[in-house]
């Protein structure tokens, strides 16, 4: 496992509550005795609570309010101190201020925890001044609000907590099971019943998840009557007994797809069902070339809905434009967006559903500072086969003012309805095409082809079958643009890359796409270019023993490289094999610098890729090892 062992340990009453009244009668002392008995002998290399529960149980002198005459502190994870055992606090905005580097408590179980404190990277600097001025480590876990799997990865990683005692309160406690992180639980069972209903529940929804209320099924472990206290110790272990996620997912596309040829004439109905004011968006012309434009305006009026425009959706799209198209829904009182282009056309509607609903600046939305709460219908006729941006919940947006480039991903941002006739691909450019069939081949390479996870057998072959579909048809298809079985082939091939089918029963970061992201937030390259030329640098980087048979595999069964080689071999033969794919057959450039890009910014970039830390993904990559594969790409 790449993260802690995470026993929940509580003590709660009989209706379940962890905090009220009952915990301090006297006749539960002794209860109250044994849940800390119980935590010394796990034995655990340290323990982790939210901030309401550090400041009950170890309150701190009051601070005066301290100003530091500080510069800047960067926000990267500091290791003060190496320890036996530590006091995790989960704080994302910095409210704790600890007068020491330790918890000092009469229980042994406590005293003396070196602190570590979780935090994200909106924490003011004083506050981290005052961290260093102590001696406490700190971790950042998210840039507003924390993802707990990387917190708990880093835990392990950064500290070597092995064994980690989860203790409240109800939302930290919530928030860890609905990211499938407790791995056991262990309650020590008071009998009282507490039925206020303010007293807080073992496990309330998490906040971070507020709208995915999920169930998560243990299966009792052991229970012990307590001696004379009337109390039951409860253990549970998780269904999956450790094994983190291995099959356990929940797949839901929603997405309804009309493919093929002479389909919009659906449009008209399907749009009338989410209302009659449509926001058509577009890019910079293509669709009027091809004559699109003039079909779907037809087919609209038709059906009688009014439709109002916005043209010009940069490729890489940006959120001034996102602002743009929000302002017109607000304006305009739209009901339903239709996107008709590419990846960036899609996304950028995508940001405008959710930015439709949003005062501020819809970068706040991106950036995560504002939550999507509520979006406008997405339909969408795909015209280039790529992101698998028509039949997912992504959108990437970038502003050029701080080259920056991410991801808004919601399930409110799922098209309802996306058209794709691979005829309206006929026009795009061999370059574009290229590129295209780059991008789908790194979505399966990037997400869960290569992973150090378990996968399914089937999930696994489906994958290996995508990226033949993509090697055979992309050359059909930039040498014969308008080959309907090539591009239907790579238009289908696109959705299904990354629609989550392919991800079923795993999940990792995508680290090319994560430095790709940097190439083209600072130089305003196309996505699937970057990631061409990025794709075989980084296998050769990370190439080792562990990692050739995979890389082995895909060369045998992709590209039929000699399976009697060696795993080495059959390794670098598999990359050898993808270099002539990507830069002979599909002609692409195969260096930065043959695309104007020199190394001025690979330290900024890199270290932005893993956000100051480690970029993870098949191999955990720190910014240096970013920076050294970026200098591998000139
Ligand atoms: O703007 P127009 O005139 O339409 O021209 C576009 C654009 O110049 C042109 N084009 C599109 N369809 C055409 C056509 N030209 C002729 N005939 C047609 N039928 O192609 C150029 C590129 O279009 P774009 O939409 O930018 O390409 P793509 O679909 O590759 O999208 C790239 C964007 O998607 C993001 C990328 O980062 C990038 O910003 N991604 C989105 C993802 C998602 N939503 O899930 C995941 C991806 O990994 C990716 O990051
Ligand atoms: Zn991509």
């Amino acid at each position: 496992m790449d993260r802690p062992y995470i026993i929940c340990h509580m003590v709660t009453s009989l209706d379940g509550k962890v905090t009220g009244d009952f915990l301090g009668r006297d006749a539960h002392s002794g209860l109250i005795k044994d849940y800390y008995r119980i935590h010394r002998e796990y034995g655990a290399d340290g323990f982790i609570c939210g901030r309401v529960t550090m400041e009950g149980s170890f309150p701190q002198p009051p601070v005066l309010p301290i100003v530091y005459d500080c510069p800047s502190i960067e926000r990267v994870d500091h290791i003060a101190e190496r320890s036996s055992f530590y006091a995790v606090a989960i704080d994302p905005k910095g409210k704790l201020w600890w007068g020491s580097r330790a918890i000092s408590d009469p229980d042994d179980g406590y005293d003396g925890a070196h602190i570590i404190e979780v935090l994200t990277q909106n924490v003011s600097d004083t506050f981290l001044a005052h961290l260093r001025g102590k001696g406490i480590s700190c971790l950042f876990g998210g840039k507003t609000e924390l993802d707990l799997t990387l917190v708990a990865q880093k835990l392990k990683r950064l500290f070597g907590i092995e064994t980690l005692l989860l203790e409240g309160g109800g939302i930290v406690n919530g928030s860890f099971l609905q990211e499938g992180l407790i791995d056991e639980i262990s309650l020590v069972v008071v009998p009282e019943a507490e039925c206020s209903e303010k007293a807080i529940s073992l496990f309330q929804t998490g906040k971070y998840h507020a709208d995915n209320t999920m169930t998560a099924s243990f299966r009792l472990k052991e229970a012990k009557i307590l001696d004379d206290d009337g109390g039951l110790w409860l253990t549970y272990q998780n269904s999956y007994e450790g094994v983190m996620n291995m099959y356990n997912f929940i797949f839901q596309n929603t997405t309804k797809i009309y493919f093929g040829e002479n389909q919009l004439g659906h449009l008209g109905e399907e749009l009338k069902q989410y209302g009659t004011r449509v926001l058509m968006t577009y890019g910079g012309g293509s669709i009027k070339r091809i004559g699109l434009y003039e079909k779907i305006i037809e087919v609209l009026k038709k059906a009688g809905l009014t439709v109002l425009e916005l043209s010009g959706i940069e490729p890489n799209p940006r959120h001034t434009t996102v602002n743009k198209g929000a302002d017109i829904c607000k304006k305009e009182k739209i009901d339903v967006l239709l996107a008709v282009g590419g990846g960036s056309t899609i996304d950028c509607t995508k940001a405008i559903a959710a930015a439709a609903f949003y005062e501020g600046d819809s970068w706040d939305l991106v950036t995560q500072k504002a939550p999507v709460i509520k979006a406008l219908p997405v339909f969408t006729v795909l015209t280039l086969a790529a992101t698998g941006s028509e039949m997912d919940s992504g959108s990437v947006i970038s502003n050029i003012d701080t080259n920056e480039k991410y991801g808004l991903i919601h399930p409110f941002l799922q098209p309802k309805v996306s058209f794709l006739d691979p005829a309206n691909t006929y026009s795009v450019s061999a370059f574009q095409t290229a590129c295209g069939s780059a991008d789908i081949l790194s979505h399966i390479f990037d997400v869960f082809y290569f992973t150090a996870s378990e996968k399914m057998d089937m999930v696994d072959r489906i994958m290996e079958e995508v990226i033949k579909t993509v090697v055979k048809h992309a050359p059909i298809a930039v040498k014969e643009p308008e080959n309907y079985k090539a591009r239907a082939n790579l238009m289908w091939a696109a959705s299904w890359a990354l629609n989550g089918f392919l991800q079923t029963g795993g999940f990792q970061a995508a680290s090319c796409h994560a430095m790709e992201h940097e190439l083209s937030a600072f130089y305003d390259i196309t996505h699937g270019l970057g990631l061409a030329i990025l794709t075989p640098r980084w296998m050769e980087y990370i190439l080792d023993e562990s990692i050739a048979p995979q890389f082995k595999k895909f060369g045998v069964n992709v590209f039929g490289v000699d399976s009697s080689l060696s795993d080495m071999e059959g390794a670098k033969r598999a990359i050898t094999c993808l270099n002539d794919f990507l830069f002979k057959t599909l002609d692409l450039k195969s260096t930065l610098t043959e695309i104007g890009i020199d190394d001025t910014n690979f330290k900024i970039m890199a270290k932005k890729a893993c956000q100051g830390d480690v970029l993870q993904g098949f191999k955990p990559l720190t910014p240096e090892d970013v920076e050294n594969i970026f200098r591998m790409c000139l």
